[in-house]
């Protein structure tokens, strides 16, 4: 285990599994269908790099950046594109990959966003779920776990940039915070 982890949440072997099931279902449910799955960097890769592996139906990827103004633990709700899809999604069926959906805020302006463009279909698929927190109306078409609300690292998902390489999903020391 990582010396900067107190728990693992979400072992690798559960997300594993999860993630393959949230594949069979996409695959199921878009049988017939092409998909575009569009990533949200940086903390959908992991995520998406492993989901895409076991949908067995037409697909295209795309990435979009986002950042929100504000207070770096707490998004605002107000979002600056940093890097926009590199294609058109008129017609398509879209389905956005998030890490996490916490506030929702975030989630919320990109769909608000993308639905201007005219997909033929818009869901979402999210690894981690914190409805706790939720300020904004946005409830994951697919989601693989509801978590409690806590800070929670690896498998995409950072603290100040590390711990994304985690294979496990973990809550760190409260001392690594304390570091700065
Ligand atoms: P929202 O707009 O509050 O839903 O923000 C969602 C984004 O905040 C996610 O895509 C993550 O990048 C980040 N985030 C929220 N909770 C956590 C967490 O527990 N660990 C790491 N990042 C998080
Ligand atoms: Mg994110």
């Amino acid at each position: 285990m990582h010396p900067d982890v107190q728990e693992i949440l979400i072992s690798e072997d559960r997300i594993a599994a999860k993630v393959k099931e949230l594949g069979e279902r996409i695959s199921e449910d878009y049988r017939g269908k092409d998909v575009l799955m569009v990533g949200i960097l940086k903390g959908a890769v992991v995520f998406m790099a492993d989901l895409i592996r076991h949908v067995n139906v037409p697909l295209a990827i795309d990435f979009m950046a986002v950042s929100s103004y504000g207070k770096s633990s707490e998004s605002s709700g107000v979002v600056q594109i940093l890097k926009d899809l590199d294609q058109s999604i008129e017609g398509r069926h879209v389905i956005v990959v998030e890490d996490i959906v916490d506030s929702g805020l975030t989630l919320r302006y990109m769909l608000d966003n993308l639905s201007t463009r005219k997909p033929a279909s818009l869901k979402i698929c999210t690894l981690l779920d914190k409805p706790s927190r939720r300020k904004a109306d946005v409830t994951p078409d697919y989601n693989g776990f509801v978590i409690p609300d806590r800070f929670v690292v690896g498998y995409g998902l950072d603290y100040a940039e590390n711990y994304r390489n985690l294979r496990d999903i973990a809550v760190l020391r409260p001392e690594v915070y304390s570091k700065g």
